[in-house]
């Protein structure tokens, strides 16, 4: 019974915890919250890589962990392939903001995609937006702040800066020019949704890579492992959770209770 490693700069990876405890429900989950170092978001590529790779170590030496979910998108790109060169033998997977199944879901072609700078300008994402441009508009709103007010729950800074982006992105709609599909390119939006829907003012379609990630990491761990017996886990439904936080604990403590009506305990580490 080993667990899944999870992390995230901070709060925002428990959306991705949240899909992967549904997906895998017997499976052990270890979460750990960057938020003594966070955001990543407008940080250079050698603080995330730094970070990313204490944390992992962290993870596989104190909680053993049979496979790694990078739950944030900017630590995915600018990390993941140093963490999968240093761990061979680690099942590592990662999160992209979710520009593909958008293509798929967007009736006027025009998409906005919200994420951190860092995520944005890296080559990664370059890779993932080339593959696709031709295919439909994508209006690219960098959030500088936004992923940090959430963290906080600073809720006039979430309004402020969530109401810059979307006027920056445009207009919103069904008809031909608006945007009609939203991707949350960093996990901690999917947190703020309602807010950035009552902002667009129509019903659009929301993209965020929890779901999908969950999905791939049932994949892997069924090819590399058998999953955990559901005879051997707990009747009780959250208690296959451990969370640790580098910062505020306290932050972690209520975003858990908040988004998987749960009360655990957040043990407070330093890596
Ligand atoms: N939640 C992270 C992401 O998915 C990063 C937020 C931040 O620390 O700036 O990109």
């Amino acid at each position: 019974m080993h667990p899944i490693g999870v992390f995230d700069s901070g709060v925002g990876g428990l959306s991705v915890l949240r899909a992967l405890h549904a997906e895998l429900p017997q499976e052990l989950f270890v979460y750990v919250a960057d938020s003594g170092h966070a955001p990543y978001g407008e940080r250079d590529d050698s603080h995330i890589i730094e970070r990313s790779h204490a944390i992992t170590d962290y993870l596989i030496q104190r909680h053993a962990i049979k496979a790694l979910v990078v739950a944030c998108n900017t630590a995915t790109a600018a990390a993941i392939h140093t963490l999968r060169a240093m761990h061979p033998n680690l099942p590592i997977i990662g999160i992209e903001p979710a520009l593909k199944p958008a293509v798929a879901m967007t009736r006027t072609g025009r998409i906005g995609v919200m994420a951190t700078r860092g995520t944005l300008g890296s080559e990664k994402f370059k890779t993932l937006y080339t593959s696709l441009k031709d295919q439909a508009e994508f209006i690219l709103q960098p959030c500088d702040g936004l992923a940090d007010a959430i963290e906080r729950d600073d809720a006039a800074q979430i309004l402020r800066i969530s109401s810059d982006c979307m006027q920056n992105m445009g207009s919103f709609g069904h008809a031909p020019g608006n945007i009609d599909t939203l991707v949350l390119g960093c996990t901690h939006y999917p947190f703020i949704a309602p807010i950035l829907q009552n902002l667009a003012g129509y019903p659009i379609q929301f993209l965020e890579g929890g779901a999908p990630v969950a999905r791939q990491t049932k994949r892997i761990i069924t090819d590399h492992f058998k999953l955990c017996d559901s005879k051997l886990a707990s009747t009780e439904p959250l208690n296959t959770l451990q969370f640790f936080s580098t910062g505020n604990s306290a932050s972690l403590f209520h975003t858990v209770k908040r988004w998987l009506h749960s009360q655990h305990t957040v043990h407070s580490i330093t890596i």
